[in-house]
């Protein structure tokens, strides 16, 4: 039985916003019906490019659309929690770009007033709904490596410094952590999920460390040990002003896997590999193939969760999410960033 498409407004036109579209373009899940922005002209210029949907001039009359079904919510960080709850007061499902919000607090009222609307929340850590994260949770879970040990994963890029920019500037929720951060402590909590047999796991300990930018006090480059109940460890790093690896690690009694592509997996479609190395024996590289682009995972889930008259997305919940928002506070508290502005 083939299901009605998903019926896409868009709040906010900038950079991810852009990537997402083409993939609600070329999904058959969903469909682009309305963008909207802070102002008509930016509206216009990004539905221009993009089929020419509805254009809406501010953020109000977006939510206010009653052919658009779902909102996807890409404004800088500070802006999440806001337009997530006004979002589901207008009575829309919200896939919103990670980190959900800033931090835990303002994380659970968004996930809270979600539930009271009864609509369907997910934060939009992509690389969760793509298969090659699918292959790897079922290699842990099958014991292809043993009893976890450690995971290391990195996720760090160099940007030239910017002030007012996002990635940087205090008041628009900058630093790494929140920016790329998240992506490899969601990962080390999904893995050690997947070795004792849930969905994810919470780290009992988080300690952390940054390189703080003098004036604007956000981290440039951060570094964390996560470890879990069971004694399995999770180093993880990410920067904003760092490139890194960029990859993941896995050790287990029996053998390790390493991750050449964790984050963007196969962007364009094709295949994406991983290597697992048993103990004596040689490496054997695991081919696993995406008929789809990255992006297009994403919008196929939310679409089929929301269809399937499911709150939750079963690759990124709000209770995976909540879990990641506390870590994520724990490290920004021992690294010691604080978010000065009064939405923080
Ligand atoms: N999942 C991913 O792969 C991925 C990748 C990159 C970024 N992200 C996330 O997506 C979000 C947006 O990142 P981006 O790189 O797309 O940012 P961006 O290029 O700066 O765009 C952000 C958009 O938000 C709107 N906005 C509302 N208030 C704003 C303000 N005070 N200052 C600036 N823009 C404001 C603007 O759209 P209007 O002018 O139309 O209102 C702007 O174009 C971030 O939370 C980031 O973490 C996710």
């Amino acid at each position: 039985m083939s299901l009605l498409p998903l019926r896409w407004g868009i709040l906010g036109t900038g950079a991810i916003a852009r990537q997402f579209v083409q993939a609600v373009l070329d999904s058959t899940g969903g469909r682009l019906v309305a963008v909207g922005s802070r102002t008509g002209e930016a509206a216009a210029t990004f539905a221009a490019a993009f089929g020419h949907p509805r254009v809406h001039g501010s953020y109000e009359a977006l939510l206010a659309d009653p052919e658009v079904e779902a909102v996807y919510l890409a404004t800088p960080h500070p802006w999440h929690a806001q337009w997530a709850i006004r979002a589901t007061e207008a009575g829309k499902h919200i896939l919103c770009e990670k980190p959900l919000t800033l931090n835990l607090e303002d994380a659970r009222c968004v996930v809270a007033a979600a539930r009271a609307a009864g609509v369907t929340l997910m934060e939009a850590y992509m690389y969760r709904a793509h298969p090659q994260t699918a292959k790897l949770v079922e290699l842990v879970r099958n014991g292809a490596v043993g009893r976890l040990g450690l995971v290391q994963a990195s996720f760090g890029f160099h940007c030239p410094f910017m002030p007012g920019h996002r990635l940087f500037a205090n008041a628009l929720g900058g630093g790494g952590i929140l920016d790329v951060g998240g992506y490899p402590v969601s990962m080390a909590r999904l893995l050690a999920g997947a070795a004792s047999g849930r969905a994810f796991a919470d780290p009992v300990v988080v300690t952390g460390a940054a390189r703080l930018h003098p004036v604007e006090g956000t981290d440039l480059h951060a570094a964390a040990t996560l470890r879990f109940d069971d004694g399995l460890l999770a180093q993880v790093a990410c920067g904003v002003s760092l490139e890194m690896e960029n990859v993941v690690r896995l050790f287990g009694e029996e053998g390790s896997i390493f991750v050449p592509e964790p984050w963007m997996p196969a962007r364009a479609g094709g295949v994406s590999r991983l290597v697992l190395q048993r103990r004596g024996a040689a490496p054997e590289t695991i081919e696993v193939p995406a008929e789809r682009p990255l992006y297009v995972y994403e919008v196929e889930a939310f679409a089929a969760a929301v269809r399937a008259g499911l709150a939750e997305v079963p690759a990124m919940t709000p209770a995976d999410t909540l879990g990641n928002m506390a870590a994520l506070d724990a490290w920004r508290e021992a690294a010691g960033v604080v978010y000065r502005g009064a939405q923080a």
